[in-house]
């Protein structure tokens, strides 16, 4: 197939793209499910966060990424971002893929986590919390209808999480006010909610915090587990592409941050400090 852009044409690493470290909670779980092949990651961490930035803005920042992680070999990559799943994904899809290389595939996770909800919820009343992007996208409503009509969605916005993550200030009782403010607000929309989705890939860490606030019988998902048997299966539908996966179990981490802070950072996620390098997207 003919490419407008000079693509490596070999087999190569599957990109994993988030806007900082949140991206590595998705990471952790595709890497368990399947240590066999070789990863990319790259977290945009000089211009985390992108929850609060505009639909143009999400989708230049994600475009660049992908367009590096094709560079660098890739020909699948997982967008382990909602935001950017939300705002840029279809754009991407639609309009750049064409043009860079049509054999190229990138997935968002928002689909593969709505997928896992069907059979969680009894009351068939869902809430959401995630950035302020993707609630005002709309995806997660959008996706849910899609699949299960019957289920009701309440979205609520949480402007401060994925900072005080990317800060490592999430454990603190300054947190835990903004933390429960959301939840509460969340919970106020649809009392009859029994399925909470932490909607963006920096809200593991606040995982504990969250149950915390939640009534007992609510549960509280996170997507890492659902966005890595999704990629499995994908993967073993789609056998062009996974032949062009490379399987030396290696990983390769970048950051457009400092390498050093990133390697720090990265084990809070990751139970293990990473070696990273700095790259440039622009
Ligand atoms: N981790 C990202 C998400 O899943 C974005 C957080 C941010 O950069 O605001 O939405």
């Amino acid at each position: 197939m003919s490419t407008i852009m000079q693509l490596p044409d070999g087999p190569g690493p599957i990109g994993i793209f988030d806007s900082g470290y949140g991206g590595l909670t998705i990471y952790s779980e595709i890497k368990k499910l399947m240590p066999e092949y070789d990863y990319l990651y790259l977290g945009d961490n000089a211009r985390a966060p992108y929850g609060t930035r505009s639909f143009d803005v999400v989708y230049e920042f994600t475009r660049q990424a992908v367009e590096f992680l094709f560079r660098r070999g890739c020909h699948l990559v997982i967008l382990a971002c909602n935001t950017a799943s939300a705002k840029a994904l279809r754009n991407i899809q639609q309009l750049d893929l064409p043009i860079m290389d049509p054999s190229r595939r990138v997935l968002g996770i928002i689909r593969p986590t709505v997928e896992s909800i069907g059979s969680v919820t009894k009351s068939r009343h869902v809430g959401v919390l995630a950035t302020e992007g993707t609630i005002k996208s709309m995806s997660y409503p959008l996706e849910i209808k899609k699949l299960f009509p019957d289920i009701e969605v309440a979205g609520k916005a949480c402007p401060m999480w994925a900072s005080l993550v990317e800060a490592d200030e999430h454990l603190t009782p300054g947190a835990d006010y903004f933390v429960r403010r959301d939840v509460e607000a969340l919970l106020a929309r649809d009392p009859l909610i029994d399925t909470v989705i932490l909607g963006c890939t920096h809200y593991p860490l606040l995982l504990e915090r969250v149950r915390s606030f939640v009534p007992s019988g609510v549960n509280v998902l996170t997507q890492g587990e659902a966005v890595a048997h999704s990629l499995r299966d994908y993967l073993t539908r789609h056998t062009d592409i996974e032949a062009l996966c490379t399987k030396g179990g290696e990983t390769l981490f970048y950051t457009t941050e400092a390498a050093d802070k990133f390697r720090q950072q990265a084990s809070r996620f990751l139970g293990r400090p990473v070696r990273a390098s700095r790259i440039s997207l622009v």
